[in-house]
């Protein structure tokens, strides 16, 4: 349960994407992927689900080393 969780000391990772539903789910169009789509992977960008850039703040104030999925075509 949600009690026992934050019981046992485990937090939200997500703080601000769409928290008004039960689970964030999100689809890229392959065929609307020209050259790369860099997605978030920290919860932290402002530009939902790509990232903005917002991991290397994180990552200088906690410590963390999270970064995005880079999704590309394979180089022929
Ligand atoms: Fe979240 Fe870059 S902003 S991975």
């Amino acid at each position: 349960t949600v009690k026992k969780a934050q019981a046992a000391g485990n937090v939200h990772v997500n703080h601000c994407v769409r928290k008004d539903i039960d689970k964030v789910v999100d689809f890229v169009e392959i065929e609307d992927i020209t050259e790369k789509a860099v997605l978030c992977r920290c919860w932290k960008t402002k530009n939902w689900p790509y990232c903005d850039g917002a991991h290397a703040t994180h990552n200088k104030a906690t410590g963390d080393n999270v970064g995005p999925a880079i999704v590309r075509h394979k180089e022929k």
